[in-house]
């Protein structure tokens, strides 16, 4: 079977991606990835993409007049290279309306945190400022508005006492780490259907409970 074409929107460190790049390696991965684009020349992702062997691009928005032409550069190049999903894995810039139209569907994000709370930059620290005592991440289709759109997967993530934003983080991105090549496989399979606001997955789910502070009861 075909594998689905994916392109990866990267700004810097590139963690997920490479849990993208990884999971893909697999043979029997539905979805390999065929193009990497950066806005930032310098981003740790475009080392982790050529170590791949997977085509890159840098598209720096400092050399475009506006959000409009720098988002129809990426538009380009996604469909020159044939993508057929795209992937934001740590991209910094806010996409244009337009953009988001012309890809609606084929359009995904990954965030740190269980939306809709947390929307936006500095969740974890949010989220320690609120006392969640779950929060978590979410890999969602993308819309207009920032860090909104039909929710594909979530995990739950415990907060411990005395975190500090920096441990959490790095907690929640383990756990990114692994539901991001989820949420890509179950797209990939066609097991993700939009119903309007909100994705069903088609298919077995598990059915597990995470309570925080555990319930030694149950
Ligand atoms: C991740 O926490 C992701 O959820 C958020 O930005 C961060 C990117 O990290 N959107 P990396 O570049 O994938 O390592």
């Amino acid at each position: 079977m075909a594998r689905l074409k994916v392109g990866v929107l990267i700004s810097g460190r590139g963690s997920n991606l490479q849990a993208l790049i990884d999971a893909c390696a697999a043979p029997d991965f539905p979805a390999e990835i065929v193009l990497v684009v950066s806005n930032n020349v310098n981003a740790q992702g475009l080392e982790r993409a050529h170590k791949a062997g997977i085509a890159t691009k840098v598209i720096d928005h400092r050399s475009f007049g506006g959000r409009e032409a720098f988002d129809v550069a990426i538009d380009a190049a996604l469909r020159r290279a044939e993508v057929e999903l795209v992937c934001l894995a740590g991209f910094m810039r806010l996409l244009t309306p337009g953009f988001v139209a012309w890809w609606r569907d084929r359009i995904i994000n990954i965030h740190p945190s269980l939306l809709p709370s947390f929307k936006g930059l500095h969740s974890h620290e949010r989220a320690l400022e609120a006392g969640v005592r779950l929060t978590g991440c979410t890999v969602h289709f993308v819309r207009a508005e920032m860090d909104d759109g039909p929710i594909i997967v979530q995990a739950a993530v415990p907060v411990h006492a005395g975190d500090d934003a920096e441990r959490l983080a790095a907690r929640v991105l383990a756990v990114e780490h692994r539901i991001y090549p989820l949420a890509l496989r179950l797209i990939a399979e066609g097991r993700v259907r939009v119903e309007g606001d909100v994705a069903a997955v088609d298919g077995p789910a598990p059915d597990t409970v995470l309570i925080n502070p555990p319930d030694a009861g149950t």
